[in-house]
């Protein structure tokens, strides 16, 4: 018996309709905001994300999923971002003058250690806005955000905000870390000893009790150049205009070392501890770090599954408008086949049973799938060019003409 590898989900025909209902919902807001869709490979040469998310970030260190090949080294991608920026320098997508206005759904691949809503294969609906450093894009990202989560009807989420600053206001805010923290090292988490030395913001955000404390008491939060707190105070009045509710964080840092200015993150009760379902910001360095022109980019991803543990149950299949068709004996075989392929043919979901099942067992069948309707073909029925329709909503059950029986099912459903 083969198992599914640790930390990877099918999801299964019965689950499905909710991931196709958010992707729709999600599609359709990124449509009225004007974002079109790329979609990058799965694989990218891993010193890609080295190079954007950092290499000492924890996804870097311990998360990736490496294929040797040869001389080369890949990746499976284990985020977004850095493989549209690629994609954006190496399509020249920069050339068209233009704000490039970016989204993707897929998977994502993290060798993490599996517990709820914490995946080695989790997915990603993510968008990159590359091209403008206005605090009106921060706004239209956070507020596009939030019409995914709306239109997936998930209620009960906070939004939380910070500024981290340019890179110069990074490196003061460390600087001013390790100053403060020099003294108490030895109180600090394994992690957070190590972070110390190579990633000493991510001390910041720690979930370990103590550190929390330690970092509560310092009540250190970012230093900013006034360019940047001036933009952080156009975003938040962006946000207040538009009624989208925030609380400013100053421990929020994010686990990526490539952003600047603006982060934020979703979270959301139902999840426990992994309680981010979509998180974001703004990384004005990272298109000319790879290479590219200089081009401030803003973004934000929602990890798909967790965004489904806080969305309310699958509502009521009553969108179901199958058409399950019964045919009892050889003769009404053919008929039934023949009506099956008709009303396929005329763009209505068609089903039968193959297992000549008893009129009760197909009926059971019928029920099982949702079905609308159920069209009854018996020896009965041919002799007088009729079936047997049951409207499965309301119980009724009635003989209709053979020939009219399409229209019927059309004008009643
Ligand atoms: P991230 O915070 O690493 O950001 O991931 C975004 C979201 O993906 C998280 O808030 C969480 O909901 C989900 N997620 C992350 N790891 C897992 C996992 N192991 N299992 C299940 N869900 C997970 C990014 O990836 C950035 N690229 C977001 C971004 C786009 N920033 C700017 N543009």
């Amino acid at each position: 018996m083969f198992k599914r590898v640790p930390g990877t989900k099918d999801i299964l025909p019965d689950e499905i309709s909710r991931w196709q209902a958010l992707e729709a919902s999600a599609r359709d807001a990124f449509a009225l905001y004007n974002y079109k869709e790329l979609r990058p490979p799965l694989i990218e040469e891993a010193s890609l994300f080295d190079r954007s998310l950092g290499a000492s970030t924890e996804i870097v260190q311990k998360q990736m999923f490496l294929i040797h090949n040869k001389d080369d080294l890949y990746a499976l991608r284990p985020e977004g971002t850095a493989s549209i920026v690629r994609s954006y320098i190496e399509n020249n997508l920069d050339k068209s003058g233009k704000i490039s206005k970016l989204f993707y759904l897929g998977p994502m691949f993290r060798l993490e250690r599996p517990q709820k809503g914490r995946l080695r294969q989790f997915h990603h609906i993510g968008c990159e806005v590359i091209g403008s450093s206005s605090p009106g894009v921060d706004i239209e990202v956070i507020s596009l955000a939030e019409s995914i989560l709306k239109a997936g009807g998930i209620k009960g989420y906070t939004l939380k905000i910070n500024s981290l600053g340019c890179p110069q206001d990074k490196k003061k805010l460390m600087a001013l870390l390790r100053d403060a923290l020099a003294g108490k090292k030895d109180s600090l988490c394994e992690d957070c000893r190590i972070r110390y030395g190579q990633n000493v913001l991510r001390i910041l955000d720690c979930k370990q009790e103590g550190c929390r404390t330690i970092v509560g008491e310092l009540g250190t939060g970012a230093v900013l150049c006034g360019e940047c707190a001036e933009h952080f105070t156009r975003v938040k009045a962006g946000l207040e205009a538009l009624n989208i509710p925030y609380t400013y964080t100053p421990v929020l840092v994010r686990g990526l070392d490539y952003y600047t200015r603006t982060v934020f993150e979703f979270c959301h009760g139902a999840l426990g501890a992994q309680d981010a379902i979509g998180a974001g910001g703004r990384y004005d360095n990272l298109v000319a770090e790879l290479g590219g022109p200089a081009a401030g980019a803003a973004g934000f991803a929602f990890g798909v599954e967790r965004l489904l543990i806080a969305a309310p149950p699958e509502a009521s299949n009553s969108g179901n408008k199958l058409v399950f068709v019964i045919s009892l004996g050889e003769r009404a075989k053919e008929e039934g086949y023949n009506l099956l392929a008709q009303l396929r043919k005329a763009g209505i979901a068609a089903d039968t049973d193959y297992e000549d099942k008893s009129l009760k067992g197909a009926m059971r069948n019928a029920n099982d799938l949702g079905a609308r309707f159920v069209v009854i073909i018996g020896d009965n029925e041919i002799a007088k060019g009729v079936v047997t329709l049951k409207d499965m909503a309301t119980g009724e059950q009635k003989e209709v003409e053979r020939d009219g029986c399409i229209e019927h099912i059309r004008a009643v459903s």
